[in-house]
């Protein structure tokens, strides 16, 4: 979340969600078919092990990159939803519980020390320092995962640096949408 502050208002609407779509990405056969359409057999698997309100969350992003009318070309098109659906592949399914999600989040914003010296301790899955240290390395990790996959350069360095200062127009456009959901 580096460069843009989270309301408490986009925190409170982001409980619900999380509540929302705890156990279930809750996907139509359309948004299913929507997903296969843009993700190859291997970006699947990277998409379907994050934690299913991350799913959901990413298929929003991607949604919207899709009708953006900024978008040029049907290649544009299909970068960007890529890279929408798999920004935050590097939150794996069980690295935040859904108060872990939110209290990061507060830490980030109210406490940035402590949360900063979070973010540099690996911990085991559960611990409120795992999550910090996920939320902190989700970019990263989520690239080395897809560089580890073969995905596109393009892709990879869009993942990489989506909670960066957008340097591109593909990254002002993903973080946009980004910041809607
Ligand atoms: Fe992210
Ligand atoms: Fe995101």
């Amino acid at each position: 979340m580096s460069g843009r502050s989270e309301s408490i208002w986009n925190l409170s609407k982001k409980w619900f969600v999380a509540h929302r779509y705890k156990k279930d990405p809750k996907f139509t056969s359309k948004e299913l078919e929507f997903i296969g359409d843009y993700l190859d057999e291997m970006e699947q698997v990277l998409f379907f092990q994050m934690a299913p309100v991350d799913q959901r969350h990413a298929f929003e992003v991607a949604r919207e990159v899709a009708t953006d009318p900024r978008i040029q070309t049907a290649d544009e098109r299909i970068l960007l939803v890529k890279a929408g659906l798999l920004h935050d592949i590097g939150k794996v399914k069980g690295d935040f519980t859904i108060t872990q999600r939110v209290l990061v989040k507060l830490m980030k914003k109210f406490l940035p020390g402590t949360y900063r010296k979070l973010a540099s301790q690996y911990q085991k899955p559960g611990t409120l320092t795992h999550a910090v240290f996920v939320q902190a390395a989700h970019p990263k990790r989520g690239a080395y995962m897809l560089q580890a996959f073969g995905a596109s350069e393009l892709v990879v360095e869009l993942v990489k640096n989506h909670h960066e200062t957008p340097k591109s127009r593909f990254a002002r456009l993903l973080r946009e949408a980004d910041n809607l959901h």
